[in-house]
């Protein structure tokens, strides 16, 4: 590997920290949030050095990282795992982690028990939960700890949705997605992520609400925005949805890297003379000699083999 300097002593944005008191502010001053997830370390610094407010280790790892259909096998210990390298890489930016499928569904306690966890063992600012679980999100942010909201389309109710399905659509599901929303204000979560609900549901929802709503798939009227480093990236393997935009074509990158390594390690141009480490000139001399002479000695035995065998 080449690390050669300390990254705590390169690491560090001089910007702003973004905190719960700047997410509020932002909404009052009517400065919109991007927000995007990461999953290890250098995604993580790039991410933060670009200015990024906040940061998600979502649990969208079990399909962008780990190779998974779906969220619902993530562990809480992977998500402790990738939430510790993406701390290290995180200075300026809001960490958010989400509680992952199973992990707030048993009881108050447990919740408890297990957002503990990741704060004290990933260092996150904030945990994500998803759906209008009351309790469940009392119980934490009476532990101190930040909660993030999530309704709509949310994943870890795939099979209980029939799928991953634009929700919000009948006037009864809207006026529950409005309800839910105050609730989650009222009981103190610090943003709200809404997820695949139409535009018109999305910005009557933010309307409502004094803390930021975070939209994907739920249009522009949103406080912020938040989309999946993967999908932003063209590392999905899979088609976009149609609210993902593509920022950038990092399989294509990475492919053509790895063939143009792949021809320099078969041609023998890599690595090259510069790319190698050298004695110093004395003992160069030495040592190549040493080199030859046992170059020649391997050489006359290869030729007295040949002649005994003849
Ligand atoms: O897991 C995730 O990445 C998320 C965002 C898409 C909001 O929950």
């Amino acid at each position: 590997m080449s690390l050669t300097t300390p990254r705590s002593a390169q690491a560090g944005s001089r910007a702003q920290k973004i905190t719960v008191q700047t997410l509020r502010e932002s909404k009052r001053l009517g400065r919109r949030l991007s927000t995007m997830t990461a999953y290890d370390f250098p995604t993580a610094r790039i991410v933060d050095e670009a200015e990024i407010d906040l940061v998600l280790v979502g649990d969208s790892l079990g399909m962008a990282v780990l190779g998974y259909d779906d969220t619902l096998a993530v562990t809480l210990d992977d998500m402790i795992h990738h939430a510790r390298a993406v701390r290290r890489g995180t200075h300026r930016a809001f960490m958010v982690v989400d509680m992952p499928f199973g992990s707030f569904h048993v009881s108050d306690k447990e919740t408890v028990r297990n957002a503990l966890r990741l704060v004290k063992d990933s260092g996150t600012e904030a945990v994500k939960i998803e759906g209008a679980r009351l309790s469940r999100i009392t119980a934490v942010l009476a532990a101190e700890i930040p909660v993030v909201g999530h309704l709509g389309l949310t994943p870890q109710s795939v099979h209980a949705m029939g799928g991953y399905k634009v929700q919000g659509r009948t006037h009864a599901a809207v006026e529950q997605l409005v309800e839910d929303a105050l609730a989650l204000e009222q009981a103190g979560v610090c943003a709200l992520v809404l997820e695949g609900i139409p535009r018109e549901v999305a910005a009557r929802i933010t309307a409502c609400l004094e803390i930021p709503t975070i939209g994907i798939g739920a249009g522009p009227d949103c406080d912020g925005q938040i989309l999946v480093f993967h999908d932003m990236f063209h590392l999905t393997f899979a088609p976009a949805a149609k609210f993902v935009r593509r920022f950038g074509d990092a399989a294509a990158l990475f492919r053509d890297g790895i063939e143009a390594y792949r021809a320099a390690v078969t041609d023998g141009t890599f690595p090259a003379d510069q790319e190698s480490y050298h004695l110093p000139a004395a003992m160069r001399t030495q040592t190549n000699q040493v080199g030859e002479e046992a170059s020649q000695r391997a050489a006359d035995a290869q030729a007295l083999a040949a002649a005994g065998a003849d």
